[in-house]
């Protein structure tokens, strides 16, 4: 499990070359998050319960004599360069830079200026490539400027929406933004406040990249959005004071489900019940209660599976494989779905086994080998 960790210094340096004004550049970091549980709740205000990981986005920035902001990926290998007048009126390309002109539409009043961009959130696997580069973009081109870290998950999120296309909740921007090294936080999507959870230290949170992602992705979680939207309009009906999923608790929503048509009912199920098992899961890691840890793990992942259906046979076997193994108290798919990574509670002494024999199993059915990566809380957004 490679620590990929990007120096600052050498991004300074490839600026130097690239922009030839590396001497004036700051470089901000942001970083992807593994979501432990709370899956598809932050739009329904529910609650989540994210890492930030010390895999990142570091934006290398200078002010430039030009009147563009021009963007460069390392990762990509590609530029893009549109003029600051021209922001308020841009248009959407499809394209990584979308990410960036869409926080910089959000910020305004921006100066011409130069980024370089290099990121280590491996991209398609569910760890929040894209919050990561929205946000370490938003600090970079905010500078000095003064805001609300709550507004900056909020402008990221926008942009994301908005300006991208893709009707995200809050998690993965605010994941990035308030990251804290000693734990996970547990978010409430509708207050948009936090608190710590630690984690015991006598377990190993490790992502495995099934390195499979379905086209599905975007419009899946559209159509998952509108269908717990009209979930809330049929409960509306007999609860006008309902005004999103997060407003029903399990115990209610058994005694009004049968008003709830089949598809509405089962994502309003996965959602009303994955917004309690943050809550328990949070309990029972402050207690060490690694059993329980698990086997909610293992039960928001068949909700996922059933209820919701934003699994896939790879990550089903990733699941399944890893639940049969020594030392793995639970695993579950993390982040939006169709593909990515699962998340695995593993006792460390089981670590190695678990890595080679998972490895094993999934490279003999589907011919390529998963990646590995441990995580531990990080830092969010801010100077690298
Ligand atoms: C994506 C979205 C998040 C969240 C997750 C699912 O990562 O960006 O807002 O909805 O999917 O939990």
């Amino acid at each position: 499990m490679p620590a990929l960790a990007l120096v600052p210094g050498e991004i300074v340096d490839e600026f130097g070359k690239r922009f030839g004004s590396g001497a004036r550049a700051a470089v901000y970091r942001a970083p992807g998050r593994v979501n432990l549980i709370g899956e598809h709740t932050d739009y329904n205000l529910g609650y989540v319960l994210p890492i930030a990981l010390d895999m990142a986005c570091y934006v290398a920035i200078a002010p430039a004599s030009h009147a563009c902001l021009r963007i460069y990926s390392r990762n990509l290998d590609q530029e893009f360069c549109i003029a600051v007048a021209d922001l308020p009126n841009a248009k959407p390309t499809g394209q990584w830079s979308d990410y960036v002109v869409g926080v910089a539409r959000e910020l305004a009043a921006i100066e011409p200026c130069d980024l370089y961009i290099a990121s280590d959130v491996p991209a398609g696997s569910g760890l929040s490539s894209s919050a990561a580069l929205e946000i370490s973009a938003a600090v970079a081109l905010l500078g000095g400027r003064v805001m609300e870290k709550v507004e900056i998950a909020k402008l990221g999120q926008r942009a994301e929406s908005q300006f991208v296309g893709m009707p995200c909740g809050i998690m993965d921007q605010y994941a990035a933004v308030f990251g804290y090294s000693g734990a996970a936080l547990k978010i409430d999507c509708r207050s948009l406040e936090h608190e710590y959870v630690e984690l015991p230290s006598n377990v190993r949170i490790i992502a495995v990249n099934s390195l499979v992602k379905h086209e599905l992705g975007t419009s899946a979680y559209r159509e998952r959005v509108a269908e717990c939207q009209a979930a809330v309009a049929a409960i509306q009906k007999s609860h006008p004071d309902v005004k999103s999923l997060r407003d029903v608790t399990p115990e209610h929503f058994d005694t009004i489900q049968d008003t709830i048509p089949s598809v509405p009912r089962r994502r309003a199920r996965h959602v009303i019940s994955e917004t309690q098992r943050v809550v328990d899961f949070s309990a029972a890691a402050r207690k060490g209660d690694l059993r329980e840890m698990g086997r909610l793990f293992v039960t928001s992942h068949r909700s996922m599976q059933h209820d919701y259906e934003i699994s896939c046979e790879e990550i089903d076997f990733l699941v399944d494989s890893a639940i049969e193994l020594p030392g793995v108290y639970g695993a579950r798919m993390t982040g939006g779905g169709f593909g990515g990574c699962t998340v695995n509670l593993v006792r460390p002494e089981d670590l190695e086994t678990f890595q080679q024999r998972l490895a094993a199993a999934y490279q003999e059915r589907y011919g390529k080998m998963p990646a590995f990566y441990e995580c531990k809380p990080a830092a969010g957004a801010g100077r690298a």
